[in-house]
């Protein structure tokens, strides 16, 4: 698959991370996008000071023109913002088409491709929650960093691994990275 992945300055940067490495185990061509407060906040979160991009990714500028997803004419799959920024979110409700994230996630919902969203935010506002309705209604694909309990994680990864997992299942990229509902243990 083509995949753009973005990340935001919302708190969560194990989300990304977490979907990084997964991906590094597969063969996707992957675009990475990090804006400026997501690197920031990445630093302060991260064990080792910030996001781990694996090297084969690609890598482009929030303020980059030159990406290969900037316009509708070159097909990709999908686009993940993880996390999602209620800032980011907002932006792209209304059509802020600013920098690389904001030009993707426009291209990706009017060519009506794959756009994943993982907000992390608590509590909402009412702006918020309106935000997530226009997303919803444009076609995103709304994957809140809600984790679940069911499988009994042991472990924040794996707790973590419960949202990313859901991602992965939009993509409809196979994984066993958290326990189904009524199946075995991976
Ligand atoms: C430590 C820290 C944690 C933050 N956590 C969140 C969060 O969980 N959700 C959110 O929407 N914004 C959060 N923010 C605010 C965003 O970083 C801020 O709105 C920023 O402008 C988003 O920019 P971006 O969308 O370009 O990354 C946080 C900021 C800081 C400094």
């Amino acid at each position: 698959m083509r995949l753009v992945i973005a990340v935001t300055g919302a708190s969560g940067a194990l989300y990304a991370q977490r979907l990084l490495s997964f991906l590094e185990t597969g063969d996707h061509e992957v675009h990475v996008v990090v804006s400026d407060c997501a690197r920031q906040v990445a630093r302060e979160e991260l064990e080792k000071g910030g996001l781990a991009i694996p090297p084969r990714f690609s890598v482009h500028g929030q303020r980059s023109l030159e990406a290969p997803f900037l316009s509708g004419s070159n097909p990709f799959s999908a686009m993940v913002i993880i996390p999602c920024s209620m800032g980011t979110a907002g932006r792209i409700a209304h059509g802020v088409s600013e920098g690389a994230i904001g030009r993707a996630a426009d291209v990706f919902l009017k060519e009506r491709r794959a756009l994943v969203l993982v907000p992390r935010e608590t509590p909402w506002n009412l702006i918020h929650a309106r935000n997530m309705v226009t997303l919803i209604e444009a076609g995103a694909v709304v994957i809140p960093a809600c984790p679940s309990f069911y499988g009994k994680p042991q472990s924040v990864l794996a707790l973590v691994d419960t949202v990313v997992a859901r991602v992965l299942d939009h993509l409809q990229i196979p994984h066993d990275l958290a326990v189904r509902w009524k199946e075995k243990k991976p």
